[in-house]
């Protein structure tokens, strides 16, 4: 399931726990996908579904004082990383897959200038950069992601640049030694709406130039809809539905795809009232038995097997899987207009 000859990146049934002081968090549940070379994986779900602590599974960061991964693999290049050393994982980090967070404070070092934490990201991973060299890498860097003056503010500290100006350093400083993935977690959650666009430009050209993979996490599937090759959907931990953006956005299998979709304003049209899935996702420490969407789920509508048994992600078209007992009701009940109101 879920495969393709030669990704770049194969998680196959990653479960990930978190220990809390009220039990335990299953936060990232039987998680597989790939992710193909050079494309733009779009993940989606409302919040606490399970979308940053899966890609920091992927990426090593997990805090290993109370989250681990339990079970599954993660594959980078065909080479099992699931337990691969931390020097490892940093090195890779470094090199082969690159990150950008909400908030660009988390990777960049606020007592060194900007400048220096590019020529050190740059000279980690190719000795062969001399000094001079690796600063004009470095300008380079900061000129392709649209930092004006990238000479003058290498000597900078990040407190002195804008919050969309650190959010492109963090870019530059993700794609320094062309890694083949990029991951891409709420890049412009924590920006003014005016900058956001410009951010995901600027994404987009830093994966072009790098040709790059892109794993784009965000919560505007409008963005997802011009961004993103392929789509996860996930809930309560696991991933619901996936495939193509346009087939998925034009035709859910899940219910609770159709539900995030009709939680959109049409913009095509003039009534932008916001259509909500009524009910709230469950809490990670109570997940509801059986397809942890049942109780929300309309078209489910108290039939047992959506309380009983756990759907399993399955083939519903040509490199399309989703997860519901009933996926082969959903276009007609849609239709039917029952994805409008929920009840
Ligand atoms: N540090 C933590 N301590 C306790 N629980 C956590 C922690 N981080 C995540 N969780 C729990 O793990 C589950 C998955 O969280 P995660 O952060 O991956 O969600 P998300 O899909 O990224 O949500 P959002 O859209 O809000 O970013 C949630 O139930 C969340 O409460
Ligand atoms: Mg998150």
């Amino acid at each position: 399931m879920s495969q393709s000859p030669d990704p770049v990146l194969q998680v196959t049934g990653l479960t990930t726990d978190i220990a809390t002081p009220y039990g335990v968090i299953r936060a990232a549940r039987d998680v597989s996908f790939h992710l193909d070379r050079g494309e733009t994986l779009g993940i989606v779900g409302e919040s606490g579904s399970g979308k940053t602590i899966s890609v920091l599974s992927i990426l090593g960061l997990l805090p290993s004082r109370y989250a681990r991964i339990t079970s599954g693999t993660v594959a980078f290049k065909g080479e099992d990383i699931t337990n691969a050393s931390r020097r490892k994982l940093r090195k890779l980090r470094g090199k082969e897959l690159g990150v950008v967070f909400q908030d660009p404070m988390t990777s960049l070092n606020p007592v060194v200038t900007i400048g220096a934490q590019l020529t050190e990201a740059v000279r980690a991973h190719t000795r062969d950069f001399s000094a001079v060299e690796a600063k004009e890498r470095a300008v380079d860097l900061l000129e392709m992601v649209g930092v004006p003056d990238a000479t003058g503010r290498l000597d900078q500290f990040p407190h002195e640049f804008s919050g969309g100006m650190k959010q492109r350093a963090m870019i530059a400083m993700a794609i320094a030694n062309r890694p083949s993935v990029l991951i891409a977690d709420e890049p412009t959650t924590a920006l003014d709406v005016t900058i956001q666009a410009q951010i995901l430009e600027v994404l987009q050209v830093a994966q072009r130039e790098t040709d790059s993979a892109l794993i784009l996490i965000t919560h505007d599937l409008g963005v997802i809809a011009e961004m993103a090759d392929r789509v996860l959907v996930m809930y309560a931990g696991r991933v619901v539905e996936s495939g193509r953006v346009n087939e998925v956005f034009h035709n859910p299998k899940h219910p609770y795809t159709v539900g995030l979709l009709s939680s959109l304003p049409k913009l095509d049209s003039d009534d932008k009232r916001l259509i909500p899935i009524s009910g709230t996702p469950p809490s990670g420490l109570s997940v509801p038995t059986g397809c942890a969407f049942h109780p929300r789920c309309a078209l489910s509508n108290g039939r047992s097997e959506c309380s009983e048994d756990i759907p399993q992600l399955e083939e519903v078209g040509a490199s399309r899987f989703a997860a519901c007992h009933f996926t082969d009701e959903v276009t007609t009940w849609r239709n039917a207009g029952a994805g409008d109101g929920h009840d």
